[in-house]
């Protein structure tokens, strides 16, 4: 799975765990990237959907050195309900939460249940600073066309850009 980064000259290690609660250091990465749903927007059962996507971007905030950017992908809420309003959702869609439950076909067959959280522009930028990450930008795209182009509507999903401010640090220098 690593060989065309190997190939690269690029060391990987790959880690199995929960985004929620990763198992590094604290300021252990220099950055983190987080794309096509790796976990965040997709709940698991119990879980309520705004803490969900909470407990990864702060888990993410944790683990990543003072001016360590985020690039993450959330599922567009904006697309979401304006399939709804068109009558075209394929799933039961809670328009408190913004949380869509669907059933989906396995390729090796049988069905999944799923329950995706998506989000809006600024509930996306708000979540985000909420856990103290200082926004870069919002944009929009998908899987493979990702575009530093404002959030529409058509857009399957949004790009968030955020760093870890350095007044965290500052702040922890100035306590000892
Ligand atoms: C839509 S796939 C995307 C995978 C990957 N980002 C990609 O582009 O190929 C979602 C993946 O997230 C994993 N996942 C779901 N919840 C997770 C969690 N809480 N922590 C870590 N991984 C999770 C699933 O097992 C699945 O492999």
């Amino acid at each position: 799975m690593t060989g065309g980064l190997s190939a690269g000259g690029v060391d990987v290690e790959l880690v199995e765990a929960d985004a929620r609660d990763l198992p590094f250091g604290p300021e252990a990465c220099d950055a983190a990237i987080c794309l096509c749903e790796g976990a965040f927007c997709l709940v698991a059962d119990d879980a309520e959907p705004l803490a969900h996507d909470r407990a990864i971007l702060s888990s993410i905030f944790g683990v990543r050195r003072p001016g360590g950017r985020l690039m993450l992908s959330g599922l567009n809420a904006g697309r979401l309900l304006a399939a709804w309003h068109r009558g075209e959702s394929t799933g039961y869609l809670d328009l408190l939460t913004l949380t869509e439950s669907s059933v989906s076909e396995l390729p090796a067959g049988g069905t999944v249940e799923l329950r995706e959280h998506d989000h809006l522009p600024d509930g996306l930028r708000t979540l985000a600073e909420s856990v103290g990450f200082e926004m870069e930008a919002v944009w929009a795209g998908g899987a493979l066309c990702w575009r530093r182009d404002a959030a529409t509507v058509d857009a399957d999903e949004l790009l968030l850009v955020a760093s870890r401010r350095w007044t965290h640090r500052r702040s922890a220098d100035s306590r000892s």
